[in-house]
């Protein structure tokens, strides 16, 4: 009878990383008993719970006792190594006990924790190494009339594309009673824990070893452990039979959808191909169980679910453990951890007991006890063999005296000489290879007549030399081979110090460990992978400042600038290893890292999203294209998938559809300028110079710009036409045009042949952009383009937008080939006179902005009425004084006794001619005036200044520059006087104000 069963899982939250403490990250994450709750850090009021087995509080709480274990610091609430093991892993050793298969799957983005849970790091051994032991020691503990069989293999699945399989690699084939299984993967007979053990470390250099040879990251590998496990009950003549297997998938990245563009090339999602195909069976799985009629489950979509097909939905007994970060910039990755597991917790599995007759099965398992025992005797003591070919590779191993003399020697070296230990973006696979620096020199690189042969991207034939001469090692790089140590690349002789860090080619790290003289008590394992990185960065002189990331007032900074930083960090290499194979591909393009918006503000001025793209450059035709990080990172891998066919000798000429190198020509966002709208608010004229600048804040060029209001038949205003105050223009049209004149200085048309510009920009509510007419190949092109837009109606948003607001005004770099960008003004709505229309709120938004404009001069009214009623009772109690103080005659008092009757009664809104009032408007016009030709001077300064700045002194001719040294002392005292004079105007004119207010007002009073 199968036992129904559903998937059981657990969620493990593990510390904080280094990195997030750095950067000062919360933790989103809170359990209770085994329910598990994640709050939205932009959000925290938003909580979402799940309810799984079991949930595992891994993150605080703990201290590691003397062997380096951690374990609870007191509370109960802590899960270590030992709780997880209780749970799962013996959950795991009862059903293959009781003759069922078991699978135990880790799951979760790179870096949460699944290899610690399932293999574990030095004193903290995770679920593979305890069930294996406890698997060993259950078996000793047992009575003599039954027999035990354990084999082990470890598998690793680097590509999920199955067209990759070719003949005499390993293959998945199906069986009607096995269901799909490796073919060929030879399983190693195993008598007792040591020899897994052995079998494991060695598995893990292997791996280690065949991640650089294969330049593929670890972290998008699937690692598979399988153990079967046969007991023959001799006095019932039965066997029982179990397979295990143990899982450490591949890191479960999404690809971000939101913001970045798609790309062209759609297959690159291949990269998450197994895992995708997962979710599906486990989303089908999952619809199944709740009764849904669900008529296909893709196991065979991928390689991953087909070997998982009896763990989801089969025969086996299923464990998931979802790995998660707890800090905040995880949110994402992590909820979608939780949903996934939240799938999966539906699947039923149907376990039976593999329980047979032991006859025949005595038979064939001594036949195979045989066949083993002489494969072993025949393996190779070398022992590397990966069946590269399938990107599945299984390992084969040394035998046990073999290894042992291996590891004693590798001990007696450590001791003696100074060696490079390798240092791998997997912690699971760092510190495990070492490579001795031997008394005299020794050659490093790919070829094998090398003292050190080091396989990895960018290191050649032979890279580099180590001399060791009484202890003191240098190192030497050949010519061009790139070698960087603590960060900075060297090019001569170097002396190494204890715990230098070194990169050969592109991307392959050591840490140096000194002779044994200068080697120190310092804790090793703070120079990770990460450390590496943040170094080259900081060499590179890229930091968190640089990105602006000035506190929020917490000490903390923000957290969309960190991540932007650590795409940054996590980029670099892969970036350097594009490199690398654009080169070896020939393939000539460069890729550089850049940061979006580093110094570019929005419409308001506010800082914008920075993020990281990546900059490609061909070599000889000088294009330019801009790709986003998740199309960097899709094209990365289909490059690897390329680049491995080159180094197996397979042809790469690949037509350009399907070449990851290639795109077609785009148009370029060079640089952008702000351009204050304020001016036309006041319908003023502004004639502007402004520095286009690139994400970096360097200038690109300079655009002329005029933005000057006008009637609605083109005619431009005049000072005159100038008003005081915004607001007088609500409600009535307002039109202006934008006249882009040139461009000077246009830097991407300087820099290489066969090169345009377009500039581009967007007014208010206008469904797009505009764009003025392509010009090629001209450094200070004429543009000379003008557009007329009319506000028929204008509204306060749009007053307001005109008074806070800059017009963003783009700078787009055209290059041969690419489709321009569209020029003319289609789909954009016009008057009968052709001028464009702004300011047109659409149907439902007119009535609220009609009342919403209504209720405004409502209460401005109001407000002038106020004024009025104040100023005319001030006037009435100064007339009354008089009053009392004139004694002249009947008739004249009451004369003027009327006036003070009949003024109240005949004042309106419109009545502008009482004094007080139009005292302050004429001081409102006065300032306005002033400020105007404030405005007016400093752009003068303006040009100056930037005068001044572009003038590039001669190189080489004395005469030239002094003449040069005098000009530029002119233009400097011309500058000053023209600066100083404008302030000095501006005080006086508003020191004239003030002094006229304060005049009336004391007048007033007397
Ligand atoms: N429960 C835990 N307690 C302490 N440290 C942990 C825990 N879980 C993970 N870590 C640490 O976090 C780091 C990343 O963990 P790990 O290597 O297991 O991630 P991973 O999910 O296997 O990543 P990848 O997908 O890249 O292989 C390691 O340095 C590990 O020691
Ligand atoms: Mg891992």
């Amino acid at each position: 009878m199968p036992n129904v069963d559903s998937v059981k899982v657990a969620v493990r939250v593990r510390p904080f990383s280094q990195r997030e403490k750095d950067a000062g990250s919360r933790c989103v994450i809170s359990m209770n008993s085994n329910s598990t709750s994640i709050y939205d850090p932009r959000n925290p009021g938003h909580m979402k719970t799940f309810t799984f087995d079991l949930a595992y509080w891994s993150h605080s709480g703990f201290l590691k006792d003397e062997n380096g274990t951690f374990i609870s610091a007191g509370s109960n609430s802590y899960a270590g190594q030992r709780e997880v093991f209780r749970d799962l892993g013996q959950g795991v050793l009862e059903s293959a006990w009781q003759g069922y298969n078991a699978t135990l799957l880790a799951y979760g983005q790179t870096g949460s924790g699944k290899s610690y849970s399932m293999i574990g790091y030095g004193a903290n051994r995770g679920l593979v190494p305890s069930v294996c032991e406890e698997l060993f020691k259950a078996i000793q503990s047992q009575e003599k009339n039954k027999q035990y069989q354990v084999g082990l293999a470890q598998t690793v699945i680097y590509s999920q594309d199955l067209s990759r399989l070719k003949p005499g690699g390993l293959k998945i084939r199906e069986d009607q009673h096995q269901g799909f299984y490796v073919d060929g993967l030879k399983l190693v007979p195993c008598d007792n824990y040591a020899q897994i053990e052995r079998l494991m470390d060695q598995g893990n250099k292997m791996r280690t070893t065949a991640t650089t040879t294969m330049n593929a990251s670890s972290s998008r590998s699937h690692m598979v452990v399988t153990i079967q496990f046969k007991q023959i009950f001799l006095d019932e003549a039965i066997t029982k039979q179990s397979v295990i297997n143990l899982v450490d998938l591949a890191g479960s990245e999404r690809q971000k959808s939101s913001g970045s563009e798609k790309d062209r090339l759609k297959e690159g999602t291949r990269v998450n191909l197994s895992l995708t195909t997962l979710g599906n069976v486990i989303s089908a799985l999952a619809e199944a169980a709740t009764g849904k009629k669900v008529l296909h489950i893709p196991y065979r979509d991928s390689v991953l679910t087909k070997l998982l097909q009896s763990a989801l939905g089969g025969n086996s007994k299923t464990i998931m453990i979802a790995a998660v970060s707890p800090a905040d910039i995880c949110y994402e990755e992590t909820l979608s951890t939780l949903r996934y597991a939240e799938r999966t917790k539906k699947i039923r599995n149907k376990a039976v007991v593999n329980a047979s007759p032991a006859e025949k099965l005595i038979r064939e398992l001594k036949a195979e006890n045989n066949k083993l025992l002489s494969r072993l005797a025949g393996l190779g003591s070398t022992g590397r063999s990966i069946a590269d070919e399938t990107r599945i590779c299984y390992f084969r191993h040394p035998t046990e005296m073999t290894y042992f003399s291996i590891l004693a020697q590798e001990r007696r070296m450590m001791e003696t000489f100074p060696y490079l230990l390798n240092i791998n973006e997997d912690p699971q696979l760092s510190w495990v290879l070492k490579h001795f620096i031997q008394d005299g020199t020794c050659d490093v690189g790919q070829s094998t007549s090398n003292a050190i042969i080091l396989r990895g991207l960018g290191i050649l034939d032979k890279h580099a030399t180590f001399t060791n001469a009484d202890g003191k090692v240098t190192l030497t790089p050949r010519d061009m081979c790139k070698v960087v140590v603590n960060g900075v690349p060297i090019t001569g002789k170097t002396k190494l110090q204890h715990l230098d860090r070194v990169i050969l080619g592109s991307n392959s790290a050591y840490l140096y460990v000194g002779p044994p003289a200068e080697r120190t008590e310092e804790d090793l394992s703070r120079y990770d992978y990460d450390f590496f990185q943040s170094e080259l960065a900081a060499a590179e002189g890229f930091s968190v400042d640089k990105l602006g990331a000035a506190g929020s007032g917490e000490g903390r900074a923000d957290p969309s600038v960190l991540a932007a930083f650590h795409d940054y960090i996590k980029l670099m290499p892969l970036v350097a290893e594009a490199n690398q194979m654009s080169q070896e591909l020939k393939k000539e393009l460069k890729f550089e890292l850049k940061v979006k918006n580093l110094a570019l503000s929005d419409s308001r001025g506010h800082d914008l999203q920075k993020e990281i793209t990546v900059k490609v450059t061909h070599a000889t035709t000088n294009q330019v294209w801009v790709w986003s990080k998740a199309k960097f990172i899709n094209r990365k891998f289909l490059m690897e998938e390329l680049y491995q066919r080159f180094l197996e000798g397979e042809n790469t000429d690949v037509n350009q559809d399907s070449d990851p190198f290639w795109d077609p020509v785009e148009v370029v966002h060079v640089g952008s300028a702000h351009v204050w709208l304020q001016a036309l608010a006041y319908r003023m004229k502004l004639e502007e110079q402004a520095e286009l600048l690139n994400s970096e804040g360097l200038e690109e060029a300079v655009v002329l710009i005029n933005l000057s209001p006008c009637s609605s038949d083109g005619r431009l205003f005049g000072e005159d036409d100038m008003v005081v105050d915004p607001l007088e223009l609500l409600g009535r049209r307002v039109d202006f045009q934008i006249h882009v004149a040139e461009c000077l200085g246009v830097k991407w048309l300087r820099d290489a042949v066969g090169r345009g510009i377009q500039i581009g920009y967007t007014v208010y509510d206008l469904p797009r952009s505009l764009y003025t007419k392509p010009i090629w190949k001209n450094v200070n092109p004429k543009i000379e383009e003008t557009v007329h837009f009319s506000a028929l109606n204008a509204s306060y948003e749009f007053l307001n937008y005109l008074q806070k607001n800059a017009l963003i005004v783009d700078l787009w770099g055209l290059q041969e080939g690419c489709v321009e960008m569209d020029y003319s003004l289609d789909g954009l709505l016009l008057t009968s006179e052709g001028t464009v229309v702004v300011d047109n709120p659409k149907d439902t938004g007119n009535k609220v902005t009609e009342l919403y404009r209504k209720l405004l001069q409502m209460e401005q009214e109001t407000e002038l009425l106020r004024e009025v009623n104040r100023a005319l009772r001030e006037e009435n109690v100064l007339l009354q004084d008089k009053l009392k103080k004139w004694d002249t005659g009947h008739h004249e008092r009451h004369r003027l006794y009327r006036k003070l009757i009949y003024i109240p009664l005949n004042f309106s809104p419109q009545t502008k001619g009482i004094k007080m009032c139009s005292h302050r408007t004429s001081c409102d016009a006065e300032f306005a005036k002033a400020l105007k030709i404030f405005y007016q001077n400093m752009n003068v300064v303006r040009q100056q200044f930037l005068q001044l700045k572009h003038s590039r002194p001669p190189e080489d001719n004395l005469q030239v520059l002094r003449l040069f040294t005098e000009r530029q002392s002119q233009m400097i005292s011309d500058f000053g006087k023209q600066l100083e004079s404008t302030i000095y105007k501006l005080k006086s004119d508003v020191a004239l104000i003030v002094k006229k207010k304060r005049e009336y007002t004391a007048h007033s009073k007397s």
